[in-house]
Parts: C-alpha cells; structure tokens; sequence
C-alpha cells in the first residue's frame, strides 16, 4: 500500500485527491493544504518545496503536484533530486506554461499549428504595430498571470489599453515585463489533455471550459465557470489529428530538444474551419476539466500517474471511461472574478444525489460548518447517459447548495448540444 500526496487547494486537487482515494493501492491521501472537502489535509503551502519534500519523506509518498506555480518554480527537480517519486514536468519542462514566449517559439520551430504573433517589451513599438496592423489581435503577458494575463482586443483601442496595462502599469508584474501580440482567430475553443511520460502521450477523455463569468460566454475571463467531457466538438478525426500534429509532436520535439515530458499536457485549442490552433499550453490537468474527466475515469488513476512518472505508459492497457457525459458547475461567491466576501456558511450537502459529487475549492472547514473561502467555492458534477441529462443532473444537485453569496453560471454545456 502507498501514501499519495497532492499538492494544491482547488478543486482541481479536490478531484484527483478522490480520485486516488478509490484506487486499492493507496493507504492515504494527504493533502496539502487542501480545502474543506479533501480529507487528510497538510498545513504546508504549494510554494513551501522543502516542507512538502520533508513531509513526503516522512511519510514515504507519491506526490502529484496540481498546480502550475510550484512546477514552474521546478518542485519536481528539487524531488527528484532526492529521489521522493514525484508526478509532474519538471522546471525546463513547465516552460510551456511558465513562459508563453517560449511556448511560441518553440512551436514555430517545430511546426506545431499556431496563430502568428510577435513579441515586444516596449509599449511605444507594440502600439506602432499595432496601429498599422489590419488584424485583430490578443495581447498576453508573457509569465504566468493566473489565467487574467490574456486580453482579447475588439479594436486599436482595445489594443493600447492592453499593452499599457501590462507593460506600462505592470499589472501582471515581471510575468508582464514582455508581450506577445498574437492573430485574433474566433472559432470554436475546447481542451485535449494528454498523459505523457517522456516518450508517448495517451490522451485523456476530451472536454469543453467556459472561462467567461456570465452565460453566453459574456463578461470577463475567469478561471474556468464550468466544463463538461466529452466534448462532441472534437469529434474523432479531429482528435486524431490533435493528437498527431500537436500533442505527440510535442512530446517528440520536446525530446529532440533535451527536456522529457512528464506529466498532464493540456493543449487549450482554437477550432476554425476545421483546423486546430494551440491557443495556449497548461503543463496540468485544467481546472475545472479535471472534475468532469475524473468523474468519468474507470481505470486505476494511482496506476497510470505512477507509470507516466517512471516513462512506462506503454506498459499498462487503454484507460477506461464511462460512457456517461459528466458536467460540473462551478459555484462562485458574488462578484467573482472581481472582489468578493468570504466566510459564508454553505447549506445542503445533505441533499445532494449519489450521481452527483461537490468537489471543493474555495471552502473550509470551520468546526464542521463549510464555509466559503474563495472566488470560485464548488464543482457541482454529475454524470447523465446524454449531455442533457448530465447538465439536469448537475443543476438540480446546484440548487439544492445555497449561501447568502452564491453565484452559478446557467449555460454549463449548453454549447455542446449544438454540435451532436
Ligand atoms: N480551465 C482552464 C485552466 O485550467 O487553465
């Protein structure tokens, strides 16, 4: 039997957490810090790398790291080179998320399917190209930003106002000190996560995010308000070619170039007429993707992390899925993305469906009482034999979860029924 620790708060870490729970192999499922629904939770932050190394140690575990801050601070190096078993990219590895600059460049020398972009420091020179420029443009900070460092541009205007607020006001500090000034193309998003260990990738089951606050994909980007898997969006000869010309080519010109892939490769893509566009590299499982993929994983989760961290993935069989589709709706506390209040009491976990689970974020354990503790609080996910039964299931398990400040977008999944 094995002790597992996952590094992480969200609900992201909520799900892989319950999920290595399940497995037969594990004796416990540390936590750390974790949130009001993981279990056995671990007071060390995600950026304490030697305090989560030490208790690892002491504890004998597996680790599994779950957000991009601590990859990209090289958590993995620093466990490998004390031989801790550890899930995820390293350092050199994480460069796809941890510098969107990098992450470009590199697919332009190895040919993998983007949009054209160009690279500044200097505001004055960005706005010149951008005056002269006949596209429309997104506008991203080069480090990582918390998912806010991406300004899609309507306009010039737009434009300017982007380039001044991350090279001028430095909100994003040194992650904004460059800016990548990239083709705006409007089609259809979705995201292709894959497991990689070093040599090959098997994809994981596909999904759909809705980064936007309100319905319809209005108002401002978000972490992510709800997904749901599989997506019919990427049909299978789209995956195919996903696979193929992004995803393995990564993986065999990351190797080519001297860094091994370990861990989730999530490739967040742009659909147009037909055609798939990397839009932008997570070295992670998304968040909330992780929710709906997870509820519908049959195979051993514990088995395929431990085998892509020791390169062996073509030792073990295809991963199982339902065939149930899976949607989670993300609750979030009022005015989220923006300011917000905490520390409400959060009522009806009692009444939730066995075909429903709450995977936690933003919560906490107040002497039993859960209460919210961040801007996006609860996954509600469950699972339908059609998407429409999953997306009813799922909100009629959400209602049944009430706070004075709760916030739901009311769209989850609706996207997708036009595509089947
Ligand atoms: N859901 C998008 C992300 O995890 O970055």
């Amino acid at each position: 039997m094995v002790n597992v620790l996952v590094v992480g708060s969200g609900g992201r870490e909520h799900a892989i957490s319950w999920k290595l729970a399940s497995s037969d192999l594990i004796e416990n499922v540390f936590t750390a810090p974790g949130n009001g629904g993981t279990i056995q939770n671990v007071d060390l932050s995600v950026d304490d790398i030697e305090g989560l190394a030490e208790f690892a140690k002491e504890k004998n575990c597996f680790t599994v790291i779950g957000p991009e801050a601590p990859l990209a601070a090289g958590i993995v190096d620093f466990f490998n080179e004390r031989n801790l078993p550890v899930f995820g990219p390293s350092k050199d590895a994480a460069q796809l998320e941890s510098s969107k600059i990098w992450a470009k460049e590199f697919m332009k020398r190895n040919s993998i399917p983007t949009t054209n972009f160009k690279i500044f420091d200097d505001a004055e020179q960005a706005k010149e190209f951008v005056k002269s420029y006949e596209k429309s443009v997104v506008i991203k900070a080069d480090g990582l930003a918390s998912g806010k460092g991406v300004i899609v541009c309507n306009d010039v205007d737009e434009a300017n106002n982007a380039i001044d607020k991350i090279l001028i006001e430095n909100a994003f500090g040194d992650a904004g000190s460059k800016i990548i000034i990239e083709d705006r193309i409007d089609g259809v998003e979705a995201s292709y996560i894959a497991l990689c260990d070093g040599k090959i990738a098997i994809p994981m089951a596909t999904s759909q995010d809705h980064k936007r606050i309100f319905d319809e994909d209005k108002g401002p980007n978000t972490g992510g308000m709800g997904a749901y898997s599989p997506t019919p969006v990427i049909d299978e000869s789209l995956s195919v070619e996903i696979q193929e010309k992004i995803i393995d080519k990564t993986i065999t010109s990351m190797k080519k170039e001297g860094i091994e892939f370990r861990g989730f490769l999530y490739a967040g893509i742009m659909i147009k007429d037909d055609k798939p566009f990397v839009l932008e590299y997570n070295v992670r499982m998304g968040d909330p993707e992780c929710q709906p993929i997870l509820m519908r994983l049959d195979s051993d989760f514990y088995k395929y992390l431990h085998a892509a961290s020791e390169g062996k993935l073509n030792k073990l069989p295809p991963i199982s899925w339902k065939n149930d589709y899976s949607v989670c709706v993300v609750l979030a506390s009022k005015g989220y993305p923006g300011s917000y209040k905490i520390g409400d009491p959060i009522s009806g976990f009692d009444k939730i469906p066995s075909s429903s689970f709450i995977f936690h974020a933003g919560t906490k354990n107040v002497n039993g009482i859960i209460e919210s503790n961040g801007g996006r609080v609860l996954g509600v996910t469950a699972l339908g034999s059609t998407l429409q039964s999953a997306i009813q299931n799922a909100y009629s398990a959400s209602e049944k979860i009430q706070w004075d400040n709760k916030f739901q977008r009311n769209d989850i999944g609706k996207k997708g029924l036009s595509f089947l």
